[in-house]
């Protein structure tokens, strides 16, 4: 039975996009399905991507105490938590129920440049104002800290001396599309491995 993975995102949903097309293949469907898309703003572009490609969206309150993704999460059977573009902190409740079953991805090479309020254009303006060389993508899991839980992926991309934010951003991202698709098929892998060892 392919893993079935719920993505939360607040944004555009690039990432959510590279993920269901990775998974709209015969062989990779087998591993791992897009089951649902939740978003903590109901006009986020992601829900729309999600609803083209016919999978279930929801929306839920990103301040509430964590009852009502858990709610949505169980009510979806989800094996996996993918957060794409997703902002807001994961709630301790919905940490315990699905430990090391969250994953996130950071558009720069963490530790450097992550923590609270370190997303989008605020890190790749950060790591242009450290006059950093490289830069890159993190793929982790997510626990009580922002951005400090495993990590289970990176790759590098230079930093040029004529980037700005957003043309840094742009290089981030394209490696980004390649690499959180691939990090969510292993840990999918993995996760049916675990389950077929351990029954
Ligand atoms: C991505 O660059 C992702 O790495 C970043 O938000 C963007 C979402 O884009 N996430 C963070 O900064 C988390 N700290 P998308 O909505 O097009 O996937």
């Amino acid at each position: 039975m392919p893993s079935r993975l719920a993505v939360l995102a607040s944004g555009r949903g690039s990432n959510l996009q590279a993920i269901i097309d990775h998974f709209d293949n015969i062989a990779r469907e087998r591993v791992a399905k897009v089951a649902l898309v939740a978003s903590n703003r109901a006009d986020s572009p992601a829900l729309i991507r999600a609803a083209t490609a016919s999978i279930d969206i929801a929306h839920f309150d990103g301040a509430d105490d964590g009852t009502q993704l858990l709610a949505l999460l169980q009510k979806f059977r989800i094996d996996l938590v993918v957060l794409a573009g997703y902002l807001k902190k994961i709630p301790s409740t919905v940490i315990r129920e699905y430990a090391g079953r969250i994953m996130n991805i950071h558009p720069a090479l963490l530790p450097a440049f992550g923590g609270e309020g370190m997303y989008g254009a605020r890190v790749h303006e950060a790591v242009i104002a450290a006059g950093a060389k490289e830069s890159g993508v993190t793929v982790h899991l997510v626990d009580d800290d922002y951005d400090r839980g495993s990590i289970l992926a990176q790759w590098r991309v230079p930093v040029e001396k004529s980037d700005t934010a957003e043309s840094l951003a742009a290089r981030v991202l394209n490696v980004e599309h390649i690499v959180y698709p691939r990090t969510v098929e292993m840990v999918a892998m993995l996760q049916q491995l675990e389950s077929k060892t351990s029954s």
